[in-house]
């Protein structure tokens, strides 16, 4: 089980030291979940510094595909192996919807953070019109077709409905895409959208669910670290 808390543009580096400092004293009871938190950039280094001799790991938000150049804005694979990152999310649907990135683009930078040996969680899912539509299978099907199975590949399946609006997939919608994702490609599959403590044991027991891409209910460490407690729990 992988439970990953995406930060999104929150958490400057004093609430992001804050943060890590208290997840670290909640460290004992989460043992065997694997544990990652996403800040944003500018709070990479000290999210590395002070989790640094713990099992919690620190991923980016996503990764350019060239090592370096002239991408102003952008941040590289080598960069942030640089500062001790062990992985990024990459094919965010804010990245996809507010900034334009494409499933080409997405499967570039995917590659060149596994080729500089960065761990990868790459995000997919249908928005609601095309669920309406009817959409959903092909909509993932064209999502995963450009990624290849790999070790250090994680994909999460988060539909785009259901993020930031409170309105979870039921366990019959999650485990029916999650089910489709993997006959695509063969690698863990994390839920995401208002994943929270309340809901996240119900998810997390369903059998193709293998951990979760939290966004708004990382940003609190009790609540984070309760949603890791259910990952636990034999279930
Ligand atoms: P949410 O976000 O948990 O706030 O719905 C999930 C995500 O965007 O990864």
């Amino acid at each position: 089980m992988l439970i990953a808390g995406n930060w999104k543009m929150y958490k400057g580096p004093a609430e992001t030291a804050e943060f890590c400092v208290e997840l670290k004293r909640h460290a004992a009871d989460l043992e065997g979940v694997d544990i990652a938190v996403c800040p944003p950039y500018a709070s990479l280094a000290v999210a590395v510094q002070i989790l640094a001799g713990t099992e919690i790991a620190v991923a980016a938000q996503n990764v350019h595909w060239e090592p370096e150049g002239a991408f102003t804005g952008e941040v590289s694979a080598p960069m942030l192996r640089e500062l001790g990152v062990y992985g990024a999310i990459v094919g965010h649907s804010e990245r996809r919807q507010l900034f334009g990135e494409t499933d080409e683009g997405v499967a570039r930078r995917i590659r060149a953070a596994l080729d500089a040996g960065l761990s990868v969680i790459a995000c997919v899912g249908e928005t609601e019109a095309e669920r309406e539509a009817g959409e959903t299978e092909d909509v993932l099907r064209r999502q995963v077709s450009v990624l290849e199975a790999e070790d250090n590949l994680v994909l999460a399946y988060e539909p785009v409905w259901a993020i930031g609006t409170g309105k979870t997939a039921t366990p019959e919608i999650a485990q029916e895409a999650h089910e489709f994702v993997k006959s695509l490609l063969d690698v863990p599959v994390l839920y995401g959208g208002s994943v929270k403590p309340e809901n996240a044991g119900e998810l997390l027991a369903l059998p193709d669910v293998d951990g979760a891409l939290v966004g708004g209910a990382s940003l609190d460490v009790e609540s984070f670290a309760a949603i890791c407690l259910n990952a636990t729990r034999p279930m």
